[in-house]
């Protein structure tokens, strides 16, 4: 049973007040900090990229519901997980929510897939940057060969070199320091929702509303998806995929999901929050609201502007505005779809090193990981190695399809949060929880629904990558983590849990 054992609530939370000062992060983040941090790494990829594919390929106008409803089900997980940070406000999210509930393998299955969300992701978006960056290098004259802005056997790429050289850029921001990173962030976001609000304000002058209709296209069966690219539903149930109609809206979620990728990480940030019982569910929540609504405007204006059939695939915003007479405006959204990644960038690895951070501290992952730097107060360590190790990945990987990994890993992770939010309930009803989830358990259930939902509308390819992933982190459990986790040094030593690391790491 010991795969099952639980670390209080009370550990985690004292760990945090660790003896070291060179373990503890600095409480310096307020409630509007929390809130740019989540729009900062949610405005991405997905609304400045793959609007224009969904809208082309499944849901037409109606694009902005499958917005909508993406929203709907990242809110239900959002309260969820404002419940919990509320409860728990230690670095970690998803992974120490599971440690205190579900036990330590799942903790760990959970931590070891959180690296699919944050530092995969962190790599894609580096690949969307790149392509962006270049376009618009290229409009000023100044052309990147194909050789260097892509990767091997990709339109002729040797090697992304831009994508490396953003994801360690970004990486040493994150090492000078918390505050210096959120002031870089809020400064970026500032820039990309002016941005976004160009995009709303500015096309709205040239919406036609023959676009509009029909709003919802009447819809079109595809022909059978065979193999590894077909959605788990048609091997499963026999549904086989559907553009348009009420059923590609649908189908729409699966894609559009990765647009609101990045509310969760809001969580991680818990331990360096001021007032985290207050400022954590503002954050998430209030993060999640406004992206939404940007998301549904934007899309409804981008739609009308062009007809969706003719959207582009790779800068659907800027190339509206081209299409229409307006390459001014486009030159402008694509600065800004430049700056806005980068941010996107900065918070998924500040995410992946926090996760990194608090395994490391449970003595599920080497020690030496979880030193924070004497003079800059940040995990150095956990950064720099996954810093390394996304610039790689940004590099060498083509990963369009790997984007699919990374929902589906971010979307497990909410399932699991999601249930993990009833048991706490249930096994600790005592603890004092700053925010609760409204209707429990009715929230929590709907929220595995719809994560399921989606999942299943994944390709076969993509689960059996994730069941792969998984493999190896059970192995690596197995061989590591369980010999040297603290509440197994603790349970042979007789004694009660272990806080923080043994030998504190200079
Ligand atoms: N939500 C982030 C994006 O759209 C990951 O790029």
């Amino acid at each position: 049973m010991s795969l099952f054992r639980t670390k209080s609530v009370e550990d985690s939370i004292r760990d945090t007040e660790a003896e070291s000062p060179e373990h503890r992060l600095r409480r310096e983040l307020s409630a509007a900090d929390l809130t740019v941090f989540g729009i900062g790494v949610i405005i991405g990829t997905g609304i400045f990229v793959l609007t224009g594919q969904v809208a082309k390929d499944k849901a037409g106008p109606a694009v902005a519901l499958s917005f909508i409803l993406a929203a709907i089900v990242c809110g239900l997980a959002a309260l969820c997980y404002a419940e919990f940070s509320s409860t728990v406000p230690v670095a970690g999210s998803a992974y120490t929510y599971s440690y205190a509930t579900l036990g330590e393998l799942p903790a760990w299955i959970i931590g070891w897939d959180l690296i699919l969300e944050l530092a995969l992701a962190a790599a894609v978006v580096a690949v969307g940057w790149s392509g962006y960056a270049a376009s618009l290098l290229d409009s000023w004259g100044w052309t990147i060969p194909a050789d260097w802005a892509n990767p091997p056997g990709e339109a002729g790429g040797i090697l992304n070199v831009p994508a490396i050289l953003l994801v360690l850029a970004v990486t040493a921001v994150l090492v000078a320091g918390v505050k210096i990173s959120s002031r870089v962030n809020a400064l970026i976001v500032a820039v990309k929702l002016f941005v976004v609000l160009l995009v709303i304000v500015a096309g709205m002058f040239y919406v036609k509303a023959d676009n509009y209709t029909p709003f919802i296209p009447p819809s079109q069966s595809t022909p059978n998806v065979e193999g590894g690219k077909a959605p788990l539903i048609q091997v499963l149930f026999g549904i086989t995929p559907v553009s348009f109609g009420w059923l590609g809206v649908f189908a729409a979620i699966a894609v559009v999901f990765f647009a609101y990728i990045g509310f969760d990480i809001v969580a991680t940030a818990a331990e360096e929050a001021r007032r985290p019982q207050r400022d954590l569910p503002i954050g998430l929540i209030g993060s999640l609201v406004i992206t939404a609504v940007l998301y549904a405007l934007v899309s409804l204006v981008v739609v009308g502007m062009q007809n969706y059939t003719r959207l582009s695939d790779a800068a659907p915003l800027a190339d509206a505005f081209k299409a229409v007479g307006s390459p001014g405006f486009a030159t402008v959204i694509s600065i800004g779809a430049v700056a806005g990644l980068t941010t996107v960038v900065l918070i998924l690895l500040l995410g992946q090193s926090r996760v990194f951070f608090a395994m490391s501290r449970d003595g599920l992952l080497p020690e030496w990981l979880s030193a924070v730097h004497p003079r800059f107060g940040t995990p150095y360590r956990s950064t720099i190695l996954m810093g390394v190790i996304a610039a790689v990945l940004a590099g060498f990987i083509p990963l369009a399809a790997l984007a699919e990994l990374v929902n589906i890993g971010t979307l497990f992770a909410f399932l699991v949060v999601s249930i993990a939010v009833v048991v706490l309930r249930r096994t600790r009803p005592d603890l004092h929880r700053g925010f609760r989830a409204p209707l429990v358990p009715v929230v929590p259930a709907l929220a595995v629904l719809g994560c399921l939902f989606i999942m299943v509308n994944l390709p076969v390819e993509t689960w059996i990558r994730f069941l792969v992933w998984l493999g190896v982190g059970f192995v690596v459990y197995f061989f590591y983590g369980r010999r040297h986790s603290h509440l197994d040094t603790a349970a042979k030593m007789g004694e009660g849990p272990v806080i923080g690391p043994k030998d504190p790491v200079a």
